[in-house]
């Protein structure tokens, strides 16, 4: 393939430095060029349209969306680089989310593995596979603390903690990135949504976010100060206003915390067509008012709009902006650019990367959608199922054969062509052992009908237990795809309810791209297991789980509510004044008819559903049976440079062997602004045979105990903490300890 080469006359001998590079082509370029850089355009339509070529030969775009495959993208790019003025390569962008071939689970998912460790995996093997099809720049990860499982876009989300959140968002922009943009099969990361994008009111996707000062620092912030630590070369803003200021023109958060505080140096994008949007939301009346808003506030680069294009050059013209300001924007483009070795190496060569859907890539995503399953009931140790004892098995639900909905939302693409189903790896591992006896009872998820449900009873007769797959279509959730109602869509839960009538054991597998309202449900079966949309390999791991091949290890990632009434519902809340207190309340019916006044219950609670969710986050059972012991501390008074040691054994007191996820919270009893009753700060995952124990062993320090206080400052509080160490947020072993001025 023809590389072009650009002629740089840098003053050093040998090649031209990065800012070498940057600073030559800044000098050669006129500004309808440099503000060309700014711009990113839809490259979607089959064929491309001729104006869009002929922006990229007139230097008139900086960077593509939505183009995937090797061929389109060294098409486009070579008339960047070979009939361009300048020779600048495009930046290809896409949406490469959970996977771009193979597909592993959703964002939700994978946060319920708690594995760092696998989230960096699974985006390194996204990375390679994007990278061989032209792609550099995906814009992953979202790290929206998600309260509201009525957003569709949880989905895309780690779930509700910050600490969490920040880790694996971490995780996933090193597996994207790798330590060298220059280095084989990276691409960059684009953290988002910046910021308080899933604060969305009512959960309803798109709408205005309001958000105390106090909690956007400590809870929505803190994962983005995480990634940018780890190194995020881009970041997004948000769609959404936030008291008052969308965030596309909140200059007080991009230029002053991001850039300002925290130091960033890489680029800053535009949601898609959020520049101009800033006139629907009634901040600017026309588009140059936007353009000018946003580039003021510190947005790089335009996605899918044409507010920069059509107003950048008049607003430097009539000197609202400068051409040291629009020099700076182009710098951070050009600069990523360079890091990605674009200029050496602008066209992509499929034949130096494994080939797509790899078994490497398979069994990431084998792995990945294994330990994102959560085991949410298993009354009388009904799994795991043991092939020996079984004749038959009947295998129910729109969701055990559905090969695409199992992927779930923002899937290109990946094809379910190469997806294992529940059924397929069912009746592959077990068919010639046991009678696997089919019966969807319901088309899809949302079928109202009861046509099938005959036949899935005569199936469940026939058998000595059911499998049931319920959940939700891969549609029904992501962007644009709230719910107001989040219990089983359609006729689900009456299926279930009619199977369950038949008296055979019953194993419930929930497929769904956020925490549905299962409270009704539950009396309704045995065993649940949640598998979120599993991805590409979702069939063989939950066949590996049910049979016992494997034992369940996950744990929420977020809160499950008993009722939509009861969101948002999350572990990390206030105490308030009038904490909930079990003994304390009473309930609607116990209310006597007529009175006035009630002596119970002057608390924060329900009449109908109390305080407690239906699963706590950090939730999740396996095989064995675990219990903590033996909480030991180092000190019960620390001093701001000591390390608290805590130490906890665990012990499987069951009969089979499993895994633990043991999670240490801690709550910081008073401070110069009320803290959480409790707050996730590290976690550890044992495996243990029957009667076996472990220890498990932490360590915090100062910087552990931070939050930004009343003043703004960032730093901990001298003062008394508790401590738990413990196996779900709302349980544990407590210890306390101070925490002294010196
Ligand atoms: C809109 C979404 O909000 C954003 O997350 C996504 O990356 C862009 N569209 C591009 O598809």
């Amino acid at each position: 393939m023809n590389t072009p080469t650009l002629t740089l006359t840098a003053n050093s001998a040998g090649p031209p430095s990065a800012e070498d590079l940057v600073d030559v082509l800044l000098s050669k370029m006129t500004l309808e060029e440099k503000i060309g850089q700014l711009q990113q355009v839809d490259a979607s339509a089959d064929p491309l349209p001729d104006h869009l070529i002929e922006g990229v030969r007139a230097g008139r775009i900086g960077s593509v969306i939505n183009l995937a495959n090797t061929d389109a993208c060294n098409r486009l790019q070579r008339v960047a680089v070979e009939e361009s003025r300048l020779s600048i390569p495009l930046l290809m962008g896409r949406d490469v989310i959970h996977g771009f071939r193979t597909i592993f689970p959703i964002p939700l998912g994978q946060a319920a593995a708690w594995n760092p460790e696998l989230v960096r995996k699974a985006a390194r093997i996204a990375a390679l596979e994007a990278r061989s099809q032209g792609i550099h720049w995906t814009f992953a990860p979202m790290i929206d603390i998600s309260r509201d499982p009525r957003w569709g876009r949880i989905a895309e989300s780690f779930g509700e903690d910050s600490h969490l959140t920040g880790l694996l968002g971490s995780a996933m922009v090193e597996g994207f990135q790798t330590a060298d943009l220059s280095g084989h099969g990276a691409i960059l990361a684009c953290a988002k949504h910046f910021v308080g994008y899933g604060a969305s009111e009512s959960g309803r996707d798109y709408s205005a976010t309001n958000i105390p000062a106090n909690e956007l620092r400590n809870v929505y912030l803190e994962p983005f100060r995480k990634v940018v630590e780890a190194g995020a070369a881009t970041l997004m803003t948000s769609f959404s206003d936030l008291d008052g200021i969308p965030a596309t023109a909140n200059g007080a958060l991009l230029n002053g915390v991001l850039r300002g505080d925290w130091g960033f140096d890489g680029l800053v994008v535009s949601d898609w067509n959020a520049i101009n949007e800033l006139i629907v939301h009634g901040l600017c009346e026309d588009s140059r008012s936007a353009a000018t808003e946003a580039a003021l506030a510190g947005v790089d680069m335009e996605m899918a709009g044409d507010a920069y294009a059509s107003n950048l050059a008049k607003l430097v013209e009539e000197r609202v902006l400068s051409v040291s300001q629009i020099d700076a924007m182009v710098v951070r483009v050009l600069r990523l650019k360079q890091k990605l070795g674009l200029f050496e190496r602008p066209y992509t060569d499929p034949a130096g990367f494994d080939p797509l859907v790899s078994d490497k890539a398979l069994d990431v995503a084998y792995q990945a959608a294994l330990e994102s399953l959560v085991l949410l009931k298993n009354d009388g140790a009904v799994l795991p199922l043991r092939v020996a004892g079984l004749g038959s098995i009947a295998v129910i639900g729109p969701l055990a054969d559905a090969p695409h909905e199992q992927m779930g939302t923002w899937v290109f693409d990946g094809q379910k062509t190469d997806t294992a189903t529940p059924l397929q790896a069912l009746r592959r591992q077990f068919g010639g052992k046991i009678d696997v006896n089919y019966a969807p009872g319901l088309d899809t998820s949302r079928s109202r009908s009861h046509a099938l449900f005959g036949e899935a009873e005569t199936a469940v007769r026939n058998s000595d237990v059911a499998l049931v797959f319920l959940g939700e279509e891969s549609i029904l959730s992501g962007e644009a795809h709230s719910r107001a109602d989040i219990t089983l869509p359609g006729a689900q839960s009456e299926l279930l309810a009619r199977i369950r009538a038949l008296g055979k054991p019953v194993v419930t597998v929930v497929l769904a791209g956020r925490p549905l309202v299962l409270s009704e449900n539950l009396p309704h079966t045995d065993s649940l297991l949640y598998a979120w949309h599993p991805g590409t390999m979702g069939g063989p791991a939950i066949a590996a789980v049910l049979f016992g091949d494997e034992a369940p290890r996950g744990k929420l990632p977020v809160t499950f509510p008993k009722s939509v009434g009861q969101i948002p519902i999350y572990y990390n809340h206030k105490n308030t004044g009038r904490p909930p207190n079990p003994s304390e309340m009473i309930l609607i019916d116990d209310i006597e008819v007529g009175a006035r006044q009630t002596s119970l219950g002057m608390s924060a609670f329900y009449l109908d559903d109390g305080s407690e969710p239906l699963f706590p986050f950090g939730f999740g059972l396996s095989y064995g049976k675990f219990e903590l012991g033996g909480l030991e501390l180092s000190q019960q008074i620390i001093g701001l440079c000591d390390r608290l040691k805590v130490r906890a054994t665990v012990r499987n007191t069951g009969a089979c062997s499993g895994f633990e996820t043991v999670q240490l919270y801690i709550r910081d009893i008073a401070g110069s602004l009320t803290r959480p009753v409790k707050e996730l700060k590290a976690f550890k995952r044992v495996s243990l045979q029957p009667g076996q124990s472990g220890l498990v062993e932490f360590d915090l320090g100062a910087a552990d105990l931070s939050f930004y206080r009343r003043d703004g400052s960032f730093g901990p509080e001298p003062g008394k903490f508790c401590l738990w160490v413990a196996t779900r947020s709302d349980g544990g072993l407590k210890a306390e300890f101070s925490l002294s001025a010196q």
